[in-house]
């Protein structure tokens, strides 16, 4: 059996991965998680893997604890996927998100180069870092990032590259653009609006408020996306890999087509936008990835578009709601 080890296991990819990884059978999955006064294990509960994973504390703005895990476990594979990852927080906490997502990497990248040299590391880059660069993204596309969080990405990508090459560490970067599914956190704009809906349907609620609805992005089914993180680590040789479907699409019209799906008609009766507390000092108007290299190295390839990734957000949160 390899030994794993995914940093932000509570988290919506921790979960499928180690999903995917526990039903694969040839791993022993450790998932890292931090002391909160609450249960927080919902997403490993609603997929029924729980009892299938093995349970570490860790911080990364901790090097202590993390030195300790990766000592303790020596993994064959490392999957670096805690971070602070919204966007929207990044600027009020800017602090924070640099500590946590950009040098809490290099905290993990250290442990790996002191305690366990041999690990392949997965590190979580994003799409957020090319911020507003024109057209259609790749693995060449200039950063340049338009937020704290993608500014803290860019830190994690370069060490990452840099620990590769100076001291022959292997990692690999998936630039990730956005993937969603019913596990998604209810901040995130694509749940936010099918969850409300669920909410409206139900008639616990009436309205609610959005911000930018005419930013695009290029979403995807992230069970669809915690594979190729792994195929990136059966290379031989660490890489970068844009993962995306290659299609956009505005929030507008996921707020159209979520809408009209669940039989509700016109959004504008139910939803006011531009509203001040969901819009962000600076936004990245379109997010597109260019995947050829995924499909052609990893022979990965999207197959949950975003007219059936909408339809399996708003059934998902339909039936949560009806239930409760
Ligand atoms: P997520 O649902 O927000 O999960 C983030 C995970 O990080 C959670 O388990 C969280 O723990 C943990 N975490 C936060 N702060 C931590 C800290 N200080 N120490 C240890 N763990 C901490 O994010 P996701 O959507 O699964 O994304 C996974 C990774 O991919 C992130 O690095 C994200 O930035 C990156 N990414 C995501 C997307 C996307 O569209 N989803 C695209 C590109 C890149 P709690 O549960 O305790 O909060
Ligand atoms: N969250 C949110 N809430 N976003 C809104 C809202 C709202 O009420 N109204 C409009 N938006 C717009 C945002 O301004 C942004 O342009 C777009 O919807 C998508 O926002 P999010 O769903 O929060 O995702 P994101 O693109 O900022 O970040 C996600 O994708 C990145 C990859 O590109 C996160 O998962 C990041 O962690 C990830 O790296």
């Amino acid at each position: 059996m390899k030994k794993v080890l995914i940093t932000g296991v509570t988290g919506q990819d921790g979960a499928y991965l180690a999903d995917f990884l526990s039903k694969r059978g040839d791993y022993e999955v450790f998932g890292s998680y931090r002391r909160t006064s609450h249960r927080l294990f919902e997403r490993l509960e609603s997929l029924d893997i729980l009892n299938k994973i093995n349970l570490v504390r860790l911080d990364l703005n901790d090097q202590i604890s993390i030195n300790k895990t990766i000592k303790e476990i020596e993994p064959d594979e490392i999957y670096n996927l805690a971070a602070q990852s919204f966007v929207g927080v990044s600027f009020e906490q800017p602090m924070y998100t640099s500590e946590v997502t950009g040098l809490g990497a290099m905290r993990i990248f250290e442990a790996v180069k002191e305690y366990c040299p041999n690990s392949r590391v997965y590190q979580a880059s994003s799409s957020e870092m090319f911020g507003n660069s024109p057209g259609i993204k790749n693995e060449l596309t200039r950063l340049n990032p338009e937020s704290p969080y993608g500014i803290a990405k860019v830190f994690a990508h370069k060490s990452a590259q840099h620990y590769r090459k100076a001291y022959d560490l292997f990692i690999s970067c998936g630039i990730l653009f956005n993937h969603e599914s019913p596990l998604r956190g209810l901040e995130f704009v694509t749940r936010k609006i099918t969850y409300n809906i669920s909410r409206i349907k139900t008639n616990k609620k009436t309205k609610f408020s959005l911000g930018n609805i005419s930013a695009k992005r290029d979403w995807g089914y992230a069970p669809e996306y915690v594979e190729a993180m792994w195929m990136m680590l059966q290379k031989d040789k660490p890489s970068e890999y844009v993962i995306s479907t290659g299609e956009s699409h505005s929030v507008e019209e996921f707020l159209t087509d979520a809408f009209e799906y669940a039989g509700l008609g016109d959004w504008h009766s139910y939803v006011d936008v531009d509203n001040k507390q969901y819009l962000r000092p600076s936004d990245i108007d379109e997010l597109l990835g260019d995947n050829t290299k995924a499909i052609q190295e990893l022979e990965w390839k999207p197959k949950i578009k975003y007219k059936e990734l909408v339809k399996i957000m708003v059934d998902a949160d339909l039936q949560t709601n009806l239930k409760n």
